[in-house]
């Protein structure tokens, strides 16, 4: 091991107990650049061979600050479980970096990553699946502080009951397997294993999609309690858009393994720039904006294979914007004039900051648009 990964060990180590003492809220946490997972296919006959690749992840780039709740939105297959993979290092990127507390992790081996391993944590999108059915809830709980030879004063099992009162569950029940608890109950679990190292970030993948729905709002408040109260960083992935808007602080939107969008709530919900962004937000019912004035945009078609993407924007064969120009180049993801900052946009004919233009501008037909055949 080298003398920079010995040395971060022993860093990390004087410093296991959050309050993110040592972190400068405006440095971020996470630093993701240009990251790609591409996943080879293979096929032929006799001798298979690999033909084609799977761009699950095809060059994102953000930052994860200390502290924040961050939402990564988007359709089924876009790539959010596998960035969250590999941000949490499950899985190798095929190309680019992820920076954490400044130091580049993204070839680090197991030995290299052991260090950090406690700092950046992942709650599945299925508790029953994830936890062992074998051990008892005190044994799956205290697992990782065993696995990382981490002894909390006053030992693991007071650890271990702190943490089931913590994400709301009797103490008592430490003894208790996961099949004599419901599941909302197991989720809870999930959250308690994550948070016995105290960690820094927390990758969540769907923690509440397979809930029944009068659950899954406790299972988020307790995940906002823990975020806020704790000053633990989340990368909350979703696919409904009303959990993302109440969690996350930001929210980024992914199309076909691309971020087309990224900015705080308040400016992504009521401001999209990208269409296909704000396709998604006209689904969401929204208490404050006048329901005459919401349009719905029902996207048509499926999502083009990701084995062969289409050039140029991606979006553009769903797009009732596309011109010749979204076919010939890919759009940068820019800040686009009059946008907050940190306001993102991947778009080469983005839509009207406002409501009343954006209900005068769009052209729900591709037909009719590709027959008026002019630029914005
Ligand atoms: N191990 C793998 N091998 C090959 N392809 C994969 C693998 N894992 C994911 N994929 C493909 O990568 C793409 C992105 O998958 P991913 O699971 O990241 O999507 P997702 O956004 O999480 O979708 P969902 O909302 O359904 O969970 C999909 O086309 C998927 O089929
Ligand atoms: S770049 Fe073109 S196709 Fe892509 S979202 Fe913008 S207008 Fe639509
Ligand atoms: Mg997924």
């Amino acid at each position: 091991m080298s003398d920079a990964v010995s040395d971060e060990k022993t860093a990390v180590a004087a410093d296991t107990i959050p309050g993110q003492r040592d972190m400068d809220p405006a440095e971020p946490l996470m630093r993701v650049r240009d990251l790609k997972k591409h996943f080879p296919v293979k096929g032929g006959f006799p001798i298979k061979r690999t033909i084609g690749a799977v761009q699950a992840v095809d060059g994102v780039s953000f930052d994860v600050f200390p502290g924040e709740a961050l939402g990564l939105v988007g359709e089924s297959g876009c790539g959010k479980s596998t960035t969250g993979r590999l941000l949490t290092r499950l899985m190798e990127p095929t190309q680019g970096t992820i920076s954490y507390r400044g130091k580049d992790i993204s070839r680090s081996t197991r030995r290299q990553l052991s260090p950090i391993r406690s700092e950046i944590q992942m709650i599945f999108q299925d508790p029953y699946a994830s936890l062992n059915p074998r051990q008892t809830v005190g044994t799956i709980i205290s697992s990782p502080m065993e696995i990382n030879g981490i002894n909390p004063p006053g030992g693991r099992e007071a650890r271990v009951r702190e943490l089931l009162e913590t994400v709301g569950l009797n103490p008592e029940h430490y003894n208790r397997f996961p099949h004599e608890f419901s599941g909302g109950q197991r989720q809870r679990i999930g959250v308690a294993r994550a948070l016995a190292l105290k960690p820094k970030l927390i990758v969540a993948d769907e923690p509440v999609s397979a809930l029944d729905v009068s659950i899954q709002a406790q299972v988020v408040n307790l995940l906002q309690e823990v975020q806020r109260e704790m000053g633990i960083a989340f990368v909350f992935i979703a696919h409904d858009l009303a959990v993302v808007r109440h969690f996350s602080q930001r929210v980024a939107v992914m199309y076909l393994g691309k971020i087309v969008e990224i900015a705080d709530r308040t400016s992504l919900y009521t401001g999209p720039r990208h269409p296909y962004t704000h396709a998604l937000m006209s689904a969401v019912p929204d208490a404050d904006i006048d329901a005459e004035k919401k349009e719905r945009i029902r996207l048509e078609g499926d999502v083009p294979s990701p084995i062969s993407p289409p050039s140029g924007c991606r979006f553009r064969t769903r797009c009732w914007k596309a011109q010749d120009k979204c076919a010939q180049e890919e759009p940068p993801l820019i800040q686009l004039s009059g946008n907050t900052e940190g306001h993102l946009t991947a778009c080469h004919f983005p839509e009207d900051p406002t409501i009343e233009a954006r209900a005068e501008d769009i052209v729900l037909d591709p037909a009719l648009a590709a027959l008026e055949g002019e630029d914005d």
